[in-house]
């Protein structure tokens, strides 16, 4: 399989943790006889620097003709105070929505080494192993008005869907569940809203689809008791944009830490783009310390979702908690009785096993 991919380090530790995927990337193709190409293109503070824009046209039209993108990280304190067009985050949002991508998966598994690294009990967190897909360019974050009305007085936001809007996530999350164990949960609040019921309405017609997945229906408040007190209950959860911006950061604590966590954020094609969940890491970059698993873990989403190469995927994920079980672990993982090595010692040892 041929395939062209844009790499986008941005800042920080995103430029270290992208070499570790190009790695991985370069040992699957070898070893599965496949031909990765890649093109490496400025975003964020790297891009206002050297063109005195976080997204320059050359990146965003270099990604409307990729495969796929995998994303670093962009920002840092160095940015901080420049005025909102030339902060770096605008990068990252401006090529979210230049390229529609309105479907945001969030993984969370618990690698069985780091399972006590959870701030829950340990017998809690064994086996869990979810999907979060949530809904990324529509609802509460972008309905309108939204605003100050009565002088100041009173206040309106507005949780807008189209039809058309939650049928295409929806399918994603059936798609999703159909290459895991089948079991999809749509997270509502349906007992209140009316945006919540035409969401039902949609699953309960979608389903007829997907006869393979088993679909219920289940209230956000709920949801976020049940993620904590039985989290290997979920396989799939699919929900609106902010229900899901909270319950993804609210099932990121299963796992232990920010740096094993990856992300898909896809459109109705089998385009994506991938990043792990972290951000520049500025406290610990250019030391040669961050761990790469996340992004690593990012690529093997890419070759899931977007090119269909699902064994793989599956040997990157493998290879991540074998070397883990190992005891191999980077700085912000406490293992017990491990071995601690750095970004380019934990890279080598995932490369060597695939
Ligand atoms: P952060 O995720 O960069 O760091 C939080 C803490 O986790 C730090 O102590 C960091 O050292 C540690 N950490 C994060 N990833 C790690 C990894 N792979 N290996 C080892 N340790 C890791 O979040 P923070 O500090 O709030 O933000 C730093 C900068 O990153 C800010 O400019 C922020 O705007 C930006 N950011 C960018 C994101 C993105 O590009 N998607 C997401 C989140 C923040
Ligand atoms: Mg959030």
């Amino acid at each position: 399989m041929k395939k062209h991919i844009v790499l986008l380090p941005g800042d920080g530790i995103g430029t270290e943790v992208i070499q570790s995927a190009n790695e991985v990337l370069d040992v699957i193709a070898d070893v599965f006889n496949h031909t990765f190409t890649y093109e490496t293109h400025a975003i964020g503070g790297c891009a206002v620097d050297k063109y005195n824009n976080p997204l320059p046209q050359e990146t965003e039209a270099a990604c409307h003709k990729a495969d796929a993108v995998l994303l670093g990280a962009v920002g840092g304190p160095k940015w901080d105070q420049h005025p909102s067009h030339l902060r770096p985050e605008r990068g990252l949002l401006g090529i979210r929505k230049s390229l529609d991508l309105f479907a945001n998966l969030r993984p969370v598994k618990g690698f069985s080494k780091l399972l006590h690294a959870s701030p829950l009990k340990e017998e809690l967190v064994t086996g869990s192993d979810l999907l979060i897909v949530r809904e990324l360019t529509g609802g509460l974050y972008f309905g309108q008005p939204s605003e100050r009305q009565n002088n100041g007085e009173s206040v309106v936001d507005t949780l807008a869907y189209t039809r058309k809007e939650i049928e295409r996530i929806v399918d994603k999350a059936f798609q999703a569940a159909q290459l895991r164990r089948k079991h999809l949960t749509s997270v509502d609040k349906a007992n209140v809203l009316e945006s919540s019921k035409l969401w039902r309405e949609i699953v309960e017609e979608k389903k007829a689809q997907y006869p393979d997945v088993t679909v219920e229906h289940m209230l956000v408040d709920a949801t976020a008791m049940k993620l904590i007190t039985k989290p290997t209950y979920f396989d799939v959860i699919v929900t609106e944009n902010m229900f899901g911006d909270i319950l993804s950061d609210e099932a990121s604590v299963l796992t232990g830490s920010l740096g094993m966590l990856p992300s898909a954020s896809l459109r109705e094609d089998s385009f994506g783009l991938y990043e792990p969940v972290h951000g520049s890491a500025p406290d610990i970059a250019g030391k040669g310390i961050a761990n790469p698993l996340a992004m690593i873990l990012s690529a093997a989403l890419m070759l899931r979702f977007s090119f269909n190469l699902k064994n793989e995927a599956a040997i990157i994920e493998s290879a991540v908690e074998e070397i883990l079980n190992e005891g191999y672990h980077t700085a912000d993982l406490q293992v017990k009785n491990g071995q601690r090595v750095n970004t380019a010692e934990m890279t080598h040892r995932i490369v060597e096993y695939i």
